[in-house]
């Protein structure tokens, strides 16, 4: 059983569907692509009880948990405490994604190199701090805000609005009761996705993904406009430095502190002129990375996610497509503020048979008319070729094959190889 509902857990289920170990997929809430290889069962991703109870009732061997609320929530100690067998992290590991305040905290304790910090729990504090940093600057709200709760202030007063847009107005909500102020980083991101059993930890390939909603990186952060894995800037020497100092030093860390971290650790990571220096953890794969890496993994992902439960993934070698993967995303124009919704896709069935081809749903939903847009992020159109440039095109190529009323794209996903 998978929990969540977007082009992740759409990406999840499809590598989940080639596994021989299984036979039957559930996947609470899902979404109309993920109903065409699993069953979908009507309940939230946050009814932990509900969850539970389902899981008992249809004998689920294995839950993976694909979204982040429900794991920062708590929802994998509610299901151990039932007996199941789940793939994440418990709430006192997850908090490493739930709190930025609790990760930049563990990375100063443990030497793990990041942007310089403050965290402040009052407003005014955080007022008086700004008045003698360097511009810009960071803000950060310390919960989960659907990975809004950013801002980069390029001036006093731009910081001074946004600490009083956290804290004071709670735009995010509870997410604001607390903030980080951080020093801007420059260079260029990539995302590195782990799997990891408390000790042992394996890398994936890497990926990067575009965050804004247009084309050269201009406009409104959004959950993510596209992706393409493997990052050509992320080389042999960033690699072995991250390994060295950034990625067992962070699962070792989480065990010292007596939260052991089972599951997936999304490493967002700034290359820096001074060394690669991490963004941000997520505690689950992200969103669309998972829809580029994943087509790319050759190992069987329920294989994996065992191992990772049992603690055995010492004798697991992760094994991935000497290729490249380009993800699109198909947006409704207007996303992330005000967009409409309910328009009808077509073109959806030429992705049938289309070897190296994937359609990864996000916001669709099944009607009497077909497959109709149901959000922001619409579709994910991921393709496969033998370097970048190939995937790119192919991945163009195929966001050409489906069409609907207001379909927004950016059309420079992965240009940033040019320069690589
Ligand atoms: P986060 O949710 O922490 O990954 O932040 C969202 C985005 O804000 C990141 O993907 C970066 O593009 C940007 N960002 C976060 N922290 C910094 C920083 N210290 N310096 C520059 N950009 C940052
Ligand atoms: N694509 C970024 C994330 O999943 O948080």
């Amino acid at each position: 059983m998978i929990v969540g509902s977007g082009g992740r857990e759409h990406a999840i289920a499809a590598s989940v569907a080639k596994s021989p170990k299984v036979d039957k997929i559930y996947c609470a809430p899902g979404n109309a692509g993920i109903g065409q290889i699993a069953e979908c069962v009507p309940i939230g991703a946050m009814e932990f009880e509900k969850l539970a109870q389902f899981a008992l009732e249809n004998e689920v061997g294995l839950v993976i948990v694909g979204m982040d609320d429900p794991l920062v929530g708590g929802l994998v100690d509610v299901l151990e405490a039932k007996g199941l067998r789940v793939f994440g992290p418990r709430k006192n590991a997850a908090i490493l994604e739930g709190s930025k305040a609790f990760s930049k905290d563990l990375m100063k304790k443990y030497h793990i190199p990041t942007a310089a910090y403050e965290t402040f729990d009052d407003a005014k504090k955080a007022l008086s701090y700004l008045e003698g940093a360097k511009f810009p600057i960071v803000l950060k709200a310390d919960g989960l805000a659907l990975g809004k709760g950013v801002l980069i202030c390029n001036t006093l007063e731009e910081a001074k609005e946004g600490v009083r847009t956290i804290m004071t107005d709670k735009k995010f909500g509870s997410a604001g009761n607390r903030m980080v102020i951080e020093e801007f980083l420059t260079g260029r991101e990539v995302s590195v996705l782990s799997f990891v059993d408390g000790k042992t930890i394996r890398i994936m390939t890497s990926a990067q993904d575009h965050k804004r909603a247009q084309d050269g990186d201009q406009g409104l952060n959004t959950g993510g406009m596209g992706t393409f894995s493997p990052s050509p800037f992320y080389t042999k020497e960033v690699d072995e430095f991250c390994r060295k100092y950034i990625y067992q030093p962070t699962v070792d860390a989480m065990a010292k502190e007596g939260r052991p971290f089972c599951g997936v650790i999304f490493f967002g990571l700034m290359l820096t002129a001074d060394g690669p220096k991490v963004l941000e953890y997520n505690a689950r794969f992200g969103d669309p990375e998972a829809q580029v890496v994943l087509p790319r993994m050759k190992n069987d992902l329920v294989e994996v996610c065992e191992a990772c439960v049992d603690g055995t993934l010492d004798q697991v070698d992760l094994v991935f497509e000497d290729n490249a993967a380009v993800c699109v995303v198909l947006a409704s124009d207007g996303y992330p503020v005000s967009y409409e919704k309910g328009y009808v896709i077509h073109g959806l069935e030429k992705f049938d048979g289309a070897d190296g081809y994937y359609c990864f749903h996000a916001g669709t939903k099944r009607t009497e008319d077909g497959y109709v847009t149901n959000g922001g992020r619409v579709l994910g159109v991921t393709a496969k070729g033998k370097d970048l440039k190939q995937a790119r095109a192919n991945a163009y190529a195929a966001a050409e094959w489906v069409d609907f009323g207001n379909k927004y794209m950016r059309h420079d996903i992965g240009k940033a190889i040019d320069e690589a």
